[in-house]
């Protein structure tokens, strides 16, 4: 029974950093004019009213987009990022939050194709409403692990691959890594990125280790935390390891990272991390 509604937690600073470094990947992959597929195996609804019951209860946006959205120094990782956002909200006023799903949308091109998987019924549906007349995207209502592997390799040979999952099953921290391992050996060049939230830093500790040690090369990991690590408060920081990151990204996440990290802090207190975990 999945019971998690990504609608509480949209914009907040975890997806902050989660679609700015999927944008950078998207941008990057359309400096070429080859044709490329997006997977997304955890997609949610697709889009957020961030007027709805669901939003406001915590409104975690004001924790994230909100601190943003109307700066005028922003660097140009986080402007081209924000930019995205205001498409969304063509009057300048921040209703929408656009999820993973729509970002892609919105980026790629029309021979570019999109792959996403929603297994929470009622999420699917609003999804496929969303897509139902885009030709280049398929939508799934099964498992985004499993249905993303039976699909790899892309013919198109380029991609990304994003796993975004609520982490609601603690199995999931281990599913992840087997699934990166049996990814990586179909499709070894694709540009992979993982998201993992902060709630038990043993948790993330034992992921790092895991693809350390699994064989894959090419790993970097970007993190930001706006509390000090503690099993008493839900997430405290959020991350994203990417196998494969375009060898941009590394450089555009570093030159606005530190100012995420301070427009973000509460009560003065932020924490980021911007490492290689695998060499090339
Ligand atoms: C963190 S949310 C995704 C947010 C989305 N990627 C975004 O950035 O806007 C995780 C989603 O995964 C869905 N989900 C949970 N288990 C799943 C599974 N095994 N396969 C596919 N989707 C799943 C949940 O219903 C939820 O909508």
């Amino acid at each position: 029974m999945l019971s998690y509604r990504h609608a509480f937690h949209a914009g907040n600073f975890a997806d902050v950093l989660k679609h700015w470094v999927l944008i950078e990947c998207l941008e990057y992959l359309k400096q070429k004019e080859k044709p490329f597929v997006y997977y997304d195996t955890h997609s949610g609804p697709g889009m957020y009213a961030l007027d709805s019951d669901y939003a406001q209860k915590n409104q975690e946006f004001k924790t994230g987009i909100s601190l943003l959205w109307d700066q005028a120094d922003l660097p140009k990782g986080l402007l081209q990022y924000c930019d995205c956002i205001r498409t969304q909200n063509p009057d300048d006023t921040l209703r929408h939050y656009p999820g993973s799903p729509s970002i892609a949308q919105a980026l790629m091109r029309e021979w570019d194709r999109l792959t996403l998987c929603e297994l929470h019924r009622t999420e699917h549906e609003i999804l496929s409403g969303q897509f139902a007349h885009d030709k280049r995207s398929e939508v799934w209502n099964e498992d985004g692990l499993n249905r993303t592997l039976k699909l790899l390799p892309p013919r198109e040979r380029r991609g990304i691959v994003l796993i975004d999952p609520s982490y609601e099953m603690k199995e999931d921290y281990e599913r992840v890594v087997e699934f990166l391992q049996a990814a990586h050996r179909k499709f070894a060049q694709g540009v992979y990125l993982l998201w993992y939230p902060v709630v038990e830093r043993e948790r993330i500790d034992r992921l790092e280790a895991a693809l350390i040690n699994s064989g894959i090369r090419n790993i970097t990991l970007f993190e930001l935390g706006i509390q000090a690590d503690t099993e008493a408060r839900g997430m405290t920081s959020s991350g994203m390891i990417v196998i494969n990151p375009p060898w941009t990204l590394k450089q555009s996440i570093d030159d606005g990272l530190d100012y995420l990290a301070k427009k973000l802090e509460v009560d003065g207190f932020s924490t980021l991390r911007s490492e290689v975990l695998v060499g090339e």
